[in-house]
């Protein structure tokens, strides 16, 4: 670790997630791992992060690529070994970034130790009563125990030959724990020593908002709260008592001493309500999913700015941007969309194909305005490539359990999740030395491989490189935001030295005055020479004059 001990690091840190079946394959059986991970970590250094979030690389029948855990204290032999995460870790501290490791606490593999007994057990059982099972409904029980959806798709109940019913919010392969039991909460606790013992500085907690159900399982009002709205609502989301979770975690973080983090993975509305995940004695961030959301429009944009940020100071933590991860459409395809406010779950061959060039002029642009934002940023490995969602994958090809729960009617996740691309020469470009890649990837991927990128001062991992370096050097992480006033479609503000100006109205706009730092494109970096901001493009500007 550096020198100084940073407890508060997490405030204005960039956090990198890998997803690791697709960041580098060591072993060439086309599906990444950890020693992959550890031998790129110099592009992560060079990148310029502060800490990177790992999507879980646990014992797993990878029923839903990982978040289906079977054992929470050991590493699937398609990542490697316990020694690997421990030679990560290592070599992660060793560069100066430290480490999130996901915690899937909602669900269980339904290879699970404890599910497996809680099925041998039968009804009734006090293993069943880990998990939530119930008699159904109607005169032979054939009926599920209320109506609730899950979230892939279908019924979020799975009948057993003995009759019960046990629910999973998610696959049937995750079935759902049950919170009430205070055996459940030990084995959480011990699973956090355990990561925590092993070197790793926090924890991103799956579906945060999920954990506790509403007393008796009551029926959902799915007219109220649609599914597919994103912010989940209902008896199965957001319940208060979830909190007294993340309470007794504190204290479990607490005894490893401090600079350890909690991160909420959950969907949750107005902000007000999310700010009670980030409490001062609960978790340190949320990921600003309404930000994530608000699409291409200033108004939009700017409303969700202002309102995560008064939620969050009202509570003393900091604010988190996030334009990308392995659930949505990548942000350099969504803002191409017909429909650049649109949110679909995934884009397959069958739907409208998104304007690639456009996509990513929008996406650099945002990215500009999101990292120079007060708090903490999160990104998706392969953003700082300009990648683009791959939607033309075919539906043999596909993995997501959210493709075949839905019949097929929704692409799902696999197009953000494809393998990332190295070496433009190299077999799988250069994801794995065999050539395997466990999602083909599309040609497109050959240019943006990072070996082109290097050296080419005009490339978006050059822009980010450079944007990452600007936003260390002047702390805009831990600056604060004064809106300057503009037009509608536009967005203006300063923090400390640093003016920024996003244009996201079809026309140019003349820019105020101050050098300029940085650029979205090359094209708008030589219109903002001669004092014009180009549409779908941002600026930074030195402010120091104004
Ligand atoms: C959220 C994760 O990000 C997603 O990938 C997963 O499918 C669900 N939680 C269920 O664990």
């Amino acid at each position: 670790m550096p020198q100084q001990l940073d407890t508060d690091w997490w405030r204005d840190a960039v956090v990198y997630q890998i997803y690791p079946r697709s960041f580098a394959d060591a072993d060439g059986d086309g599906i990444g791992d950890l020693p992959g991970m550890t031998a790129r970590l110099g592009h992560l250094a060079a990148l310029g992060v502060d800490a990177v979030w790992l999507s879980p690389f646990y014992v797993s029948p990878q029923a839903d690529a990982g978040y289906d855990v079977a054992d929470y204290t050991d590493v699937d032999p398609l990542f490697g070994t316990l020694d690997d995460a421990d030679r990560f870790i290592a070599a992660a501290h060793e560069a100066g970034i430290r480490v999130i490791v996901d915690l899937v606490a909602n669900h269980s593999s339904d290879r699970h130790l404890w599910f497996q007994a809680a099925l041998a057990a039968g009804p009734g059982s006090p293993e069943r009563a880990r998990y939530l099972f119930r008699t159904g409904r109607g005169p032979r029980g054939e009926l599920p125990p209320n109506n609730w959806l899950s979230v892939f798709g279908g019924s979020a109940w799975e009948r057993l030959e003995d009759g019960d019913w046990y629910l999973h919010l998610f696959d049937r392969a995750q079935p759902d724990l049950d919170w009430t039991n205070p055996e459940v909460a030990e084995l959480f606790d011990d699973v956090l020593r355990f990561w925590m013992a092993r070197g790793v500085d926090g924890f991103r907690i799956d579906v945060a908002h999920g954990f506790v159900k509403a007393e008796g399982l009551p029926d959902a009002d799915y007219d109220a709260h649609p599914m597919g709205s994103g912010f989940d609502r209902g008896p199965m989301w957001d319940q208060d008592a979830v909190h007294d979770i993340y309470r007794r975690w504190r204290r479990v973080l607490e005894e490893a001493g401090p600079g350890h983090i909690l991160v909420a993975e959950a969907w949750v509305g107005p902000a007000e309500r999310m700010a009670r995940y980030v409490r001062p004695d609960e978790m340190q961030q949320s990921f600003n999913f309404p930000y994530m959301m608000a699409g291409w429009s200033a108004p939009r944009l700017r409303g969700v700015i202002d309102e995560s940020l008064g939620a969050n100071d009202a509570v003393g933590a900091t604010t988190t941007w996030v334009l990308s991860n392995h659930d949505v459409v990548r942000h350099a395809s969504r803002l191409g969309l017909p429909d650049p406010t649109g949110w679909p779950n995934g884009v397959g061959p069958r739907d409208p194909q998104p304007d690639a060039a456009l996509g990513l002029r929008r996406a650099r642009a945002l990215t500009l305005l999101s990292l120079a934002l007060p708090g903490s940023a999160y990104l998706y490995q392969g953003e700082e490539l300009g990648l683009p969602e791959h939607t033309l994958l075919d539906d043999d090809a596909r993995r997501d359990p959210s493709f075949f729960r839905h019949d097929g009617a929704q692409a799902g996740r696999d197009g953000c999740r494809v393998p990332l691309p190295w070496a433009a020469a190299a077999p799988a470009y250069g994801f794995s030395p065999s050539g395997a890649s466990w999602l083909p990837q599309p040609e497109v991927f050959g240019d943006l491989a990072v070996d082109r990128q290097e050296g080419d001062p005009d490339s978006t991992l050059a822009f980010y490189r450079r944007a990452l370096t600007l936003r260390r050097e002047r702390r805009l992480g831990a600056g604060t935001l004064s809106w300057q006033p503009t037009g509608d479609e536009v967005l203006e503000f300063v923090n400390r030295r640093t003016r920024v100006v996003a244009n996201l109205s079809g026309s140019p706009i003349a820019l105020p005055d101050g050098a300029v730092l940085l650029a979205s494109g090359p094209d708008a970096a030589e219109a903002a020479a001669d004092g014009f901001l180009e549409p779908n493009a941002a600026v930074w500007l030195e402010a120091s004059a104004g």
